[in-house]
């Protein structure tokens, strides 16, 4: 528990193994502006209509890797609520929260700090994380906390309405890109698992990171955050600012579909920066295959123009080089690109 930052962290200089190699520092960067092109898709504008949506989602699936959804169907009470009880869970005493803290990085649930690579990696992240699966929730509930007394009820709640979300966004996509209905229906996306991120007020934002550069393994992310900025995307060698909204998701692409798409989607790279006034919240839903799923490029997108630029895999297998990676994006892919020829 003594890991914890936020049981250590207040009044206190920042230690040197949160200090990050000079190359990965923020610096001045933690006062970029944030950037109004990254897409605001509005779910239920019906002067717009179906096509007009899937078509901006797809334009910001090419172009950023990210946009953001609004009306988007989530009850705004069980948004707020469900924010309110993550944010009280991680403000609890320690003793409180002990019975899910764990060492352990197998546990399917736990709360922890920085990342699986605590042991051995050089630089640690500013940022105490709960993670546990949700789908189907009736498996996995009896794991997560049970402090408060509510965050069962209501994260049970919560994770139904985002898987269902998700689905309709990934429904959305696979109209745009010319798969069969239902496409990501199935193995694809059946697994949610959820991390909670807390990043405690940071003595030095320019030297920190409460998550370094990294592209999300699974296939897509929604995250919730509060109006507190934190979230920036790198792209075409530039850091983004990404708007605060608290009754928007923050919709990005993984891995996983920038290879199933055969890379007409990006996974676009991005990182938390802290800060020193006001700790940050944040919810990650990712919408996973399930572990013995075969990922591959979809069959109706590769043809003698565009041959496939990614090998059949079994997803645990890349999770596995993934963690061991520590997220690195041009290395993660790295074993299950294809060489295309060139005559
Ligand atoms: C993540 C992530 C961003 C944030 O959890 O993978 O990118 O702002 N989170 O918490
Ligand atoms: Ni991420």
């Amino acid at each position: 528990m003594e890991k914890l930052v936020s049981s250590w962290s207040s009044n206190q200089h920042l230690p040197e193994d949160y200090v990050f190699p000079v190359e990965q520092r923020p610096g001045e960067e933690t006062t970029i502006p944030v950037c109004k092109a990254i897409p605001i898709i509005d779910l239920e504008k019906a002067s717009h209509g179906r096509k007009d949506i899937i078509q901006q989602i797809i334009d910001a699936s090419q172009k950023f890797g990210f946009f953001q959804v609004i009306n988007h169907g989530v009850s705004g009470v069980l948004v707020h609520e469900t924010m309110s009880v993550v944010k009280e869970f991680f403000t609890m005493d320690d003793a409180e929260k002990a019975s899910v803290y764990s060492d352990d990085h197998t546990k399917s649930c736990r709360l922890h700090t920085s990342s699986p690579n605590y042991d051995t990696e050089k630089s640690h992240f500013w940022r105490d994380y709960l993670r546990h699966p949700c789908h189907p929730v009736e498996d996995f509930i009896h794991l997560w906390p049970e402090k408060p007394a509510t965050y069962r009820d209501i994260v049970g709640r919560y994770s139904v309405e985002v898987r269902n979300l998700s689905l309709r966004i990934l429904d959305l996509i696979s109209e745009g890109l010319g798969l069969e209905p239902g496409f990501f229906q199935g193995e694809l996306s059946n697994d949610l698992l959820m991390s909670t991120n807390y990043y405690p007020p940071c003595p030095d934002p320019s030297l920190s990171l409460g998550l370094p550069k990294h592209s999300d393994p699974n296939l897509i992310t929604l995250l919730l955050q509060e109006e507190i900025y934190g979230l920036q995307v790198y792209l075409d060698g530039q850091w983004l600012g990404v708007e605060p909204l608290s009754n928007a998701f923050v919709v990005n692409i993984g891995h996983q579909l920038q290879i199933v798409s055969n890379e007409k989607f990006r996974s676009v790279e991005h990182r938390a920066i802290t800060n020193s006034r006001e700790a940050r919240t944040t919810i990650a839903s990712f919408i996973s295959p399930c572990n013995s799923c075969i990922v591959e490029p979809a069959k109706a997108l590769v043809n003698e123009a565009n041959p496939p630029l990614y090998r059949a895999f079994e997803y645990q297998e890349f999770l596995k080089s993934y963690v061991a990676k520590a997220g690195k994006k041009e290395t993660a892919l790295q074993a299950y690109k294809i060489e295309v020829k060139h005559h």
